[in-house]
């Protein structure tokens, strides 16, 4: 072999191999961007943006995710671009689909006509399915078809189609988890609150009506929707340390005495010890704790004030609050709610924080417009 042949051979090999760098480190950035976007998104934002980035990544007319009804025994539409039917259900005895989610490899034709499938397209050119495969579980299927170019769908293709496919998967797996954990956690605090409720006939349906007040507060705050989720465990719970407290004291018809008003005083902390073993609601073990602080420190059971106190606490303090004095209590009648709404505004700056008093005046205004100041 002459030397020029010997030089372009290693020139050529060269620039093979740029080549081969240059695509990978794109799909390594598009890879690392895509796990960036998707972690924390709901599934069905995850199911939109892995179409729209799959047809933009390989220039399909036609693009879906399936999901796996494992009940039912078929794949259903998820999510699609281009000529595709929303309500299109893959079941079993589709050859292409099917084979590739049950075999947990990709399947790929040049030409769809030529493939016997089943009528779930009308695209003829080529097709790609990828299976979205977790860590635990199938989740279902990522379907590609015509390409813009009429080309085919190369190896390179199908390698990076999968790796996204792969990140979706485990992406929607974690998703489906964390809401299943999200299930228990809050069906376990029910039956919390129920074991309370069921402990003295004054709290029952205190719980469920502060919980209303103070979402209704953290909305016309605009809190967020993570917060305000954080927000309603907080509100659920927030008297759960009454447990401990005896029921003659819960359900006394006359005023408490010294003694059993520290007994009461100190179901903040109780409520902090049961639920402290709770790791994940550390932020909401904070609002409990702090949900009879004063915002000018003023009567404050454990000394902080102003914006020391957690939000969730200062919300929680106006809503408890509002309902304690709205509902009838062993030792007084209930006031009306003009009067009680009357009251938590003349303490606001001093047991309340004045941004969430003006919260509550505007909710409250907003769901019984006549009446309210
Ligand atoms: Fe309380
Ligand atoms: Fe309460």
């Amino acid at each position: 072999m002459g030397e020029n042949a010997a030089h372009s051979g290693i020139q050529k090999d060269l620039e093979l191999t740029v080549r081969e760098l240059s695509d990978t480190y794109e799909e390594l950035s598009l890879l690392y961007k895509l796990s960036e976007v998707l972690s924390g998104m709901s599934v069905d934002e995850i199911a939109e943006k892995v179409v729209e980035e799959a047809v933009d990544t390989l220039d399909v007319k036609t693009a879906a995710i399936l999901f796996l009804d494992e009940e039912n025994e078929r794949l259903v539409t998820k999510s699609f671009r281009g000529r595709w039917n929303k309500d299109t259900t893959i079941h079993k005895d589709d050859r292409i689909i099917w084979n590739a989610v049950s075999e947990r490899k990709p399947v790929a034709f040049c030409k769809l006509s030529d493939a016997g499938h089943a009528d779930y397209t009308h695209a003829e050119g080529s097709i790609l399915v990828c299976p979205l495969v977790g860590k635990i579980r199938v989740i279902g299927a990522m379907v590609l078809a015509d390409r813009e170019s009429n080309a085919e769908f190369y190896s390179n293709d199908i390698k990076l189609m999968m790796a996204i496919a792969s990140q979706a998967a485990i992406t929607v797996e974690n998703a489906l988890l964390y809401k299943e954990l999200e299930d228990f956690l809050l069906a376990a605090i029910k039956s919390l609150v129920k074991a309370l409720e069921a402990s003295s006939r004054w709290t029952a349906g205190h719980t469920e009506r502060v919980t209303e007040y103070a979402i209704g507060i953290g909305s016309a705050m605009g809190l967020g929707v993570k917060h305000l989720e954080r927000l309603r465990i907080c509100s659920l719970l927030h008297d759960i340390g009454k447990i401990a407290v005896p029921r003659e004291i819960l359900d006394k018809a006359g005023r408490l005495t010294e003694d059993e008003e520290k007994v009461v005083r100190r179901h903040p902390l109780i409520g902090v010890e049961i639920l402290g073993g709770f790791r994940q609601l550390q932020d909401v073990i904070l609002g409990i704790k702090y949900h009879h602080e004063w915002w000018d420190g003023g009567h404050s059971l454990l000394g902080l004030k102003g914006e020391d106190i957690p939000l969730m606490a200062r919300i929680l303090t106006v809503a408890d609050c509002f309902d304690a004095m709205s509902s009838d209590r062993p030792y007084r009648r209930r006031k009306a709610r003009d009067e009680t709404l009357k009251e938590i505004i003349s303490l606001s700056g001093k047991q309340f924080d004045p941004e969430v008093v003006e919260a509550f005046k505007q909710w409250l205004t907003q769901q019984h417009p006549v009446s309210a100041p």
